[in-house]
């Protein structure tokens, strides 16, 4: 059968993604494209309906970004979001003009809730406005079934052709009953059944694969991280010891980490594959000694990796596939699946090697969200504690010690970020907070411990709320909280005298120190 499809044609806009969640939240699948996709491209892709999101532009200046009008005559659904709406209002006739104010925040908005769009949804309801531009008529044949007090035209209907504009986001959770719109377009408008789910994407990916692989040797480097994990597990679910699992230690992950991952993958655990653990701490410090520059380091861990890497692989001989865990963001964000820029080159440790020889790549994961990959790896019965992982950097403590990276450093910053992460879930806030670490500083300083004289390191405490990971909030950790974990290292952990709280937003600074 095929799949039910929605595809999200991409102006731009900073929500782009989670758009796409939105609508998989509603057990529909889509993609996002640019909207610079051709027409006919979209037509073979035989969506159930379309979905324009918004833009930073203004519709009616030359150059901005723009779509054939032959887009609203294809008898799909088509709903315009923000920057979407003005367009389709724009190419049909409307008028689009620059608003005397400009709406931006949580916004009351009154719905005409015999809608389609609005089954269910309270009259008067909270939205999130963002705009400068706004819908001063609507097209011919449009009705106007919403409206705040700054913006007449806040959603804007053509039942008949099935096309929808509405000015405000549903896609972001601050409007009250966003999801629930987005649901009433994919679900009634586009009328799809809702058949994406995490267990027949399980099934169907173990086939798949089955199909690709047949009696070929797999070879993965398993980082322990969420998304190798969950794509080792899918693949050892569908070819068993066809698969090898290349799991090297660099000495750089938290605290235990390396059992917990043999413990799982290894010969104690559940999974019938080729289990390797290469413990290079060793020569990884040797590597890193004298090493201060950011750059630099992260460029060694990586090299060493591919090193490593090769050195195992020549040793099982020739492989016909490799594994990538490669996500769905990573696709849009190199810039082939949406519109926004390319924002980050891959430095995943799963970013790998032309030193292999293999002939294909298998990128299981290739259409999930990170949500997804966690459902999937639920689905699979990888233990939560895999599953619900913090996000973990490649490069891993080596970019949470500032300076040179040394043994003695690396037992700090582990044993106080193991404190930490264990208050943090005492405190449950595991759940609620985005990413939360603790790092070493290169600052040792002046203190006192029992009548003694201290001369030791400073760990910084980081936790951020991000949607996106490209900005971030420092948390609010309650104060007694910190304290708490402040006492735990300062007595547990040897070498400390003095515990920072981060309370650095992104930007200016990074999520992790270097
Ligand atoms: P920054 O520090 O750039 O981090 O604000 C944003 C997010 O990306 C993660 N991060 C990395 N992940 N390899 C990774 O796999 C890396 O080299 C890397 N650097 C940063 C970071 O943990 C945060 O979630």
């Amino acid at each position: 059968m095929e799949q039910e499809k929605i595809i999200v044609l991409d102006f731009g806009g900073q929500y782009n993604q989670l758009v796409a969640r939105r609508v998989r939240e509603c057990n529909v699948y889509c993609e996002i494209y640019s909207y610079k996709t051709d027409i006919e491209q979209i037509k073979a892709m035989n969506p159930r309906g379309i979905i324009l999101t918004g833009g930073p532009n203004s519709c009616y200046e030359a150059n901005s970004p723009t779509y054939s009008k032959e887009l609203f005559a294809m008898g799909v659904p088509v709903l315009g979001l923000c920057y979407g709406a003005q367009l389709m209002m724009h190419l049909l006739g409307g008028k689009v003009e620059r608003a005397a104010v400009r709406e931006y925040g949580k916004t009351e908005v009154c719905v005409d809730t015999t809608s389609p769009l609005f089954h269910d949804v309270t009259s008067k309801t909270v939205c999130w406005m963002s705009h400068f531009d706004y819908i001063a008529k609507v097209a011919h044949d449009f009705k106007i079934v919403a409206y705040t007090a700054d913006c007449p035209v806040a959603a804007a209907q053509n039942v008949s052709k099935g096309l929808y504009a509405i000015q405000f986001h549903p896609e972001v959770l601050h409007t009250k009953e966003g999801t629930k719109i987005l649901y009433n377009f994919v679900r009634g408008v586009c009328g799809c059944s809702g058949m994406w789910r995490m267990d027949s994407f399980v099934e169907n990916s173990i086939q798949e694969i089955r199909k690709k692989v047949g009696k070929g040797k797999v070879l993965c480097a398993l980082s322990g991280g969420v998304d190798s994990s969950v794509a080792a597990v899918l693949l050892a679910k569908a070819i068993g010891n066809q698969l090898t699992c290349v799991f090297v230690d660099h000495g750089l992950l938290r605290k235990n980490e390396g059992d917990e991952v043999e413990e799982v993958f290894g010969k104690t655990g559940i999974y019938d594959l080729n289990f390797i653990r290469v413990n290079a701490q060793k020569r990884y410090y040797k590597r890193l000694a004298g090493i201060t520059e950011p750059e630099e380091k992260r460029k060694i861990i990586g090299e060493e990796f591919i090193r490593i890497f090769e050195e195992e692989s020549k040793k099982i001989g020739a492989v016909d596939f490799l594994v990538q865990g490669t996500i769905y963001p990573d696709v849009v964000e190199s810039g082939l699946g949406g519109e926004s820029a390319v924002i980050k080159s891959h430095h995943n440790v799963g970013g790998l090697p032309d030193c292999v020889d293999f002939k294909d790549i298998i990128e299981p994961l290739r259409n999930l969200f990170k949500d997804e990959v966690r459902k999937a790896g639920v689905e699979l019965g990888i233990p939560e504690k895999l599953v619900f992982r913090q996000p973990f950097p490649g490069p891993g403590l080596g970019i949470r010690i500032v300076g040179e990276i040394t043994e003695e450093k690396v037992r700090i910053v582990q044993d106080a970020d193991a404190i930490y992460r264990e208050e943090i879930a005492k405190a449950n806030l595991d759940k609620s907070v985005g990413q939360y670490f603790a790092a070493l500083t290169n600052m040792r300083s002046v203190g006192v411990m029992g009548d003694e004289r201290t001369y030791d390191y400073a760990v910084v405490l980081r936790a951020v709320n991000t949607i996106d990971f490209m900005t971030a909030e420092a948390a609010e950790i309650p104060f007694g909280v910190l304290q708490t974990v402040m006492g735990r290292i300062i007595n547990e952990v040897r070498g400390v005298n003095r515990v920072f709280y981060d309370l650095t937003s992104k930007p200016p600074g990074t999520i992790e120190f270097e």
